[in-house]
């Protein structure tokens, strides 16, 4: 339906203000929790891009996400905030 209205990409979350510990994930939850329903709705036809959020801080997790096709981007929230420079880190291999 999104798609159908214009919309020119998704960026797929999870939680809500009773399960915060998925829509602000904790110390505790996985990385990349978010990457199964986000490959789901993929596989569920949509054509514009599908981005994924939530807890991807490990650069490993980020490219098996692409690599594996989940989805299309990976979003990054908390991690930007604290150290802007991450992605240039990691093209670097640093
Ligand atoms: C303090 C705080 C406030 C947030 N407020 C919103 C919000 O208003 N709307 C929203 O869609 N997501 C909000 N989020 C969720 C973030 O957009 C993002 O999905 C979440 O932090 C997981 O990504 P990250 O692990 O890369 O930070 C908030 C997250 C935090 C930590």
């Amino acid at each position: 339906m999104m798609e159908d209205n214009g919309a020119t990409a998704i960026d797929i979350t999870s939680g809500s203000q009773e399960t915060p510990q998925w829509s602000r994930p904790y110390w505790f939850m996985p990385q990349g929790l978010n990457a199964d329903i986000t490959e789901a709705i993929k596989k569920g036809g949509v054509k514009i891009p599908v981005w994924v959020t939530g807890k991807i801080d490990d650069p490993a997790v980020a490219e098996e996400i692409l690599r594996d096709g989940k989805a299309d981007f990976v979003c990054i929230g908390r991690g930007l905030i604290a150290d802007p420079y991450w992605p240039a880190k990691v093209k670097e291999g640093g």
